[in-house]
C-alpha cells in the first residue's frame, strides 16, 4: 500500500503521456512531428526549463476539445491513485490553450468533468489552480482572469509558472490583487531557476501562502527564517529538478537540509509524463538517494496534507 499523500505541484498538461498524445492526435486529425510514442519519448532530454517548455507547449496542440481535457485528467487520476495520491491540487495553463484558439470554458469544463468524477472513480479529491504564464504580459494575465470569471467557483487558487528568470513575481501584482479580492488562494513558482529575491517577492508582493519549488531558499538564511516562522510550505519536485538540470544529481537535492532547517517541505511530481515519475516515484527517489527513513517519509506525507488547501474535516477524510 503506497503512503497516502496529497499532490500539490502538478501541471495537468505535464501528465500528457506520449501514448495519450498520439491517441488524441489521431482522434483530432492532428499530425505530430514524431514517428511514434517511443520517438517522442526519446526527445525528452532537457538542458534547462526553457528546453522543456518548448516541447511542453508544442505537444499541447493535441488538446482541443472538452473530451481531450477530460481524458487527460482522468488518465492522471488513475496513475495518481496507484501511487497513493488522495488529494490533488492541479495546475492548468489557460493561456497556452486560448492562444491556440481553444476557449477557456472548454478547458475548465473538460478538466472539471473528469475531476468531479475522480472522487468516486479514483478516490481522489481535487482542486484546480489557474496559472498565469509569467513570460506573457501582465495584461494577458489580467485578460485571462477576466475570461475565467464565469468559472471562478471551480477554481480555488491562482498560480504563476513558465519561464522564471527575467519575469519576477512583482510583474503580476495587479492580477494577484484581483484574485485575492475574489477570495482565491495564491501560490507561485519561485526559486526554481530564479533567485531567492523572487521568493521574497512572491511572499511580500503577491501574498502567496505556498511557494512552488522554492528550491533555492537555502541560499538566503533570512528567507529560511521567514518561511519557517510563517510555516510557508514549499512544493518540491525532485525528479523535475534533476531533469531540468537545476541540480546535477538527485543525491544533491536539498530536501533533507530543508527538513533539518525546519521548513515545511513537500514532495510532488511537477510534469510526471516528462520527468520520469509520478508522486510516489518522487518519494521513492528521494528515499533511496537521500537515505530517508520511514518516519521521514511519513512526515513528508503529513506535510502534504498540512500544506493542502483543505479544511480540517476534509484533510481527515482525504488521509
Ligand atoms: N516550471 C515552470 N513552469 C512550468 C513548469 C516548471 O517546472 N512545468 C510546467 N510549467
Ligand atoms: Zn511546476
Amino acid at each position: 500500500m503506497p503512503l497516502p499523500k496529497a499532490e500539490l505541484h502538478l501541471h495537468i498538461e505535464g501528465t500528457l503521456e506520449p501514448e495519450l498524445a498520439f491517441a488524441l492526435a489521431a482522434r483530432g486529425g492532428i499530425s505530430l512531428p514524431y514517428a511514434d510514442a517511443d520517438e517522442l519519448r526519446r526527445a525528452y532530454s532537457f538542458t534547462d526549463l526553457q528546453s522543456f517548455l518548448d516541447l511542453y507547449y508544442a505537444l499541447m496542440a493535441v488538446l482541443r476539445t472538452e473530451d481531450d481535457f477530460a481524458d487527460l485528467a482522468d488518465a492522471y487520476l488513475e496513475r495518481a491513485a496507484e501511487q497513493g495520491v488522495r488529494h490533488a491540487e492541479i495546475f492548468f495553463d489557460p493561456q497556452a490553450h486560448t492562444a491556440r484558439g481553444v476557449d477557456i470554458g472548454t478547458v475548465i469544463e473538460g478538466l472539471s468533468r473528469a475531476l468531479d468524477a475522480g472522487r468516486e472513480r479514483h478516490g481522489i479529491s481535487t482542486q484546480l489552480i489557474m496559472c498565469f504564464l509569467r513570460d506573457e504580459s501582465a495584461q494577458s494575465a489580467l485578460d485571462t482572469f477576466e475570461a475565467a470569471k464565469p468559472y471562478l467557483s471551480r477554481i480555488s487558487a491562482v498560480g504563476l509558472d513558465s519561464a522564471e528568470v527575467g519575469n519576477p513575481p512583482s510583474k503580476f501584482r495587479e492580477v494577484y490583487e484581483r484574485a485575492a479580492a475574489e477570495g482565491l488562494r495564491r501560490v507561485a513558482h519561485a526559486g526554481e531557476e530564479g533567485p531567492p529575491a523572487y521568493i521574497w517577492e512572491a511572499l511580500d508582493v503577491l501574498g502567496v501562502e505556498r511557494v512552488d519549488h522554492g528550491l533555492r531558499s537555502l541560499e538566503d538564511p533570512e528567507l529560511v527564517a521567514r518561511l519557517v516562522r510563517d510555516r510557508i510550505p514549499l512544493t518540491l519536485c525532485p525528479l523535475s529538478n534533476v531533469r531540468l538540470r537545476c541540480i546535477d544529481r538527485i543525491e544533491d537535492h536539498p530536501l533533507r537540509a530543508m527538513l533539518d532547517a525546519g521548513l515545511l517541505a513537500t514532495v510532488n511530481s511537477d510534469d510526471p509524463a516528462y520527468f520520469g515519475g509520478y508522486a510516489g516515484d518522487n518519494y521513492d527517489a528521494v528515499r533511496a538517494a537521500l537515505g530517508l527513513d520511514d518516519e521521514t517519509l511519513r512526515g513528508l506525507a503529513r506535510n502534504s496534507f498540512e500544506a493542502a488547501f483543505l479544511d480540517g474535516d476534509e484533510a481527515l477524510r482525504a488521509r
